[in-house]
């Protein structure tokens, strides 16, 4: 692990930007696993940004994203593949039929979905940068505390805490989904590299356990210590509770 404290959440973006344009410009084929979250929120506006000045172009990229709601219509204002479009997807010249999310509807069968997922990313040559957030229980993806580090993309059902922790985004009376299509574990580890952006206090008990605790499937990020090329990029609020 490579382990990166900036002095904010800014700096995190820009340095986490720099990343994914360095692997955007030296591939071919670029194939880039994203995140949705409130996170890398400044991570896309920067890339959009770097795209406008004509500073990078999307035209070959393919990305995969890490999760989307169950039964969800892509049009649905809360769905990932609406916010990835709101985020990035419109604002960049990505072909957006190279743009990837697990979705999986309830008349299919979610464990021939997953597995169409893990074939679809495969056959795009793997992913070659994951970007990832953090939750405050350590999930990875909708990959919850328990989940096998061993897992592929499968169905999961959101836990408490992170049911409680997203309702911050959804309207009073509004459905929130509790199940997600979500990369594994395993799906995550495969990325060539993975880049992995935490800010804020919240999150500060959860990166000390990913850094310092063991690996565990009580914390999914530990997972990461068992990746060669894991770059991990916090703030200082977030770096608080290693010592
Ligand atoms: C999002 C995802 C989640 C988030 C995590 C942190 O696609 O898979 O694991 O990365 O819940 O979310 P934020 O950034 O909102 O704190």
């Amino acid at each position: 692990m490579q382990i990166i404290i900036l002095e904010n959440a800014q700096q995190v973006a820009s340095n986490a930007a720099q990343w994914v344009a360095e692997v955007i410009k030296q591939k071919t084929n670029p194939v880039l696993g994203l995140a949705t979250g409130s996170t890398p929120i400044s991570l896309y506006k920067l890339l959009v940004e770097k795209h406008q000045q004509a500073q990078l172009s999307f035209e070959n990229v393919t990305t995969f994203n890490l999760d989307e709601y169950h039964n969800i219509e892509a049009e649905n204002a809360q769905s990932y593949r609406t916010f990835m479009k709101e985020n990035l997807f419109d604002h960049v010249n990505i072909d957006q039929e190279k743009t990837y999310l697990p979705t999986c509807r309830s008349d299919q069968n979610p464990r021939v979905q997953g597995l169409a997922y893990e074939e679809q990313i495969k056959n795009a040559g793997g992913v070659d940068l994951q970007i990832l957030g953090i939750g405050a229980n350590g999930h990875i993806g909708f990959n919850e505390p328990t989940s096998s580090l061993a897992s592929r993309t499968r169905i999961k059902t959101l836990t408490k805490q992170t049911l409680q922790d997203n309702s911050r985004l959804f309207k009073k009376d509004e459905y929130q989904p509790t199940m997600a299509m979500t990369m594994g574990i395993a799906t995550i580890l495969d990325a060539r590299y993975v880049l992995l952006m935490a800010t804020g206090k919240n999150k500060a008990a959860a990166v000390k356990q990913m850094i310092t605790g063991p690996v565990t499937a009580m914390c999914p990020a530990s997972a990461l210590q068992m990746h060669e090329n894991a770059i991990i990029l916090i703030d200082k609020d977030a770096a608080s509770e290693l010592t």
